[in-house]
This record gives structure tokens, C-alpha cells and sequence, in this order.
């Protein structure tokens, strides 16, 4: 499983040979500002929910690419109707399974407006398993009990990706809470630095994993990770 960050929540995982994009939000993004959004590869972009910030690249990525969307009904029908060819919806609790491995749309404690005010449905997140690994991507979300969920469901995670921005989703230590309701202790940090109030000390940050027992991936944007 190779995954590349994009910057704020958007990351690329290439696995089991297909490209998975989670949440482009690139052109808008002043940090990202480095990246060539026409050379990214996808073949399914995932939308954990429809504000701005997650789904701003997502029309020209899927114009260009072809890409399968997978999100939410809402959001899948609100893609469609303004040109997307091939979707997927889903809902909390379901699962599909796709060519590269089987997906989950799990809940988020979030909301999801999309970005013209329509209705987005409720948040949410994924979970991927293949057989080059099992990974979750939570979304933006508060801490929750029900996280606790995910292994009790049989689900042995390799990797999450979680928020650490704080205001606008958990912050750091929710974080570390959150990867021991997952049973997960290697976590990629997102959701943080892209605007002012989700500034974070990165050092800092790390350091908290670490005194815990855990893990803190924070990658710079345009960096890749083999797992
Ligand atoms: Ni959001
Ligand atoms: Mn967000």
C-alpha cells in the first residue's frame, strides 16, 4: 500500500493496483500549492463528506480520470447531477466490495453541507480492506464511543487516518483516545495547518503519540509512505 499526501485531508493510497484519492482539496489550498493536481492518478475518489475542503478538486479529477466516486447518497447524487459519470452511494454501516478491496462508510460526528448549501447527507468515513493491508479513514469527526466499534467488529486496522487539527474536529489528545478505541497506535495526522484555526505544533503533537506508546505520521504534502 502506497500512500502520498495532497495536503489538508487529501491523500492518494495505490493499492492492490488501483488508485484510491481521498477528499482532493488541492487548488484551493495555499499550502499545496506545489502539487499538479492534472498529473494525480485516480480511479476512485472517496468523499468523506461535502464541505469545501473535501470535495473542492473532486469534479475536475473525475473529468480528466474517469474516476469512480464513492460517498454518501447525497453527495453521489449531487456529483451526478452536475456531470459525474460513474458513482457509487453508499450509507452508514454498508459495505461494498470494489475490484482493489471491500469498503465500509463508516459514521462521523460532523456535519456535511455541500459546497452550493445543499443537503450532504451526514458525514462520514471509510474503511478499506485489501490484501495489501486494512486502513480507516475517519473523515472529519469529534471523538466518539462508537469507534470502539470497528475492532469489535472483527476490523484489525494497519494504519488510520485520523484528525488532529482540533476546532472544526478532535484535536491531538482526542486523537490518541480515538487510536486506542480503534486499537490502531500508527496514525496519519490530517485535517491540520491548512487554516488558521487548525494551526498545531508538529513537534509537539508527535511527541504526545509517543509518551503514549503510538505513532504520529505527519507527512509533507507531496511526500509518499510505503506501508
Ligand atoms: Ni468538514
Ligand atoms: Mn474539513
Amino acid at each position: 500500500m502506497q500512500i502520498t499526501y495532497y495536503g489538508h485531508s487529501c491523500f492518494a493510497v495505490h493499492v492492490a493496483g488501483k488508485n484510491l484519492l481521498f477528499d482532493p482539496f488541492i487548488r484551493q489550498n495555499e499550502l499545496a500549492k506545489h502539487v499538479e493536481v492534472e498529473q494525480i492518478p485516480a480511479d476512485y475518489i472517496l468523499l468523506s463528506h461535502g464541505h469545501f475542503d473535501h470535495v473542492s478538486d473532486a469534479m475536475e479529477i473525475e473529468q480528466r480520470t474517469g474516476a469512480t466516486l464513492v460517498s454518501n447518497y447525497e453527495i453521489t447524487t449531487w456529483f451526478q447531477g452536475k456531470g459525474v459519470r460513474k458513482a457509487h452511494p453508499m450509507n452508514h454501516g454498508g459495505k461494498w466490495k470494489f475490484d482493489f478491496g471491500t469498503v465500509r462508510y463508516t459514521p462521523a460526528v460532523h456535519s456535511s453541507g455541500l459546497p452550493d448549501g445543499a443537503y450532504g447527507g451526514n458525514a462520514g468515513g471509510f474503511i478499506v480492506e485489501s490484501k495489501e493491508g486494512t486502513l480507516y479513514y475517519s473523515g472529519d469527526t469529534a471523538l466518539f464511543s462508537d469507534m470502539k466499534l470497528i475492532p469489535q467488529t472483527g476490523i484489525k486496522l494497519d494504519v488510520a487516518f485520523l484528525p488532529i487539527g482540533d476546532n472544526f474536529t478532535m484535536g491531538v489528545e482526542e486523537a490518541i483516545i480515538a487510536s486506542d478505541f480503534i486499537q490502531c497506535n500508527r496514525i496519519i495526522g490530517l485535517h491540520y495547518d491548512t487554516f488558521g484555526f487548525i494551526k498545531i505544533d508538529h513537534k509537539e503533537a508527535m511527541e504526545k503519540f509517543r509518551k503514549k506508546g503510538k505513532e504520529l505520521i505527519l507527512l509533507k504534502i507531496g511526500e509518499a509512505l510505503t506501508l
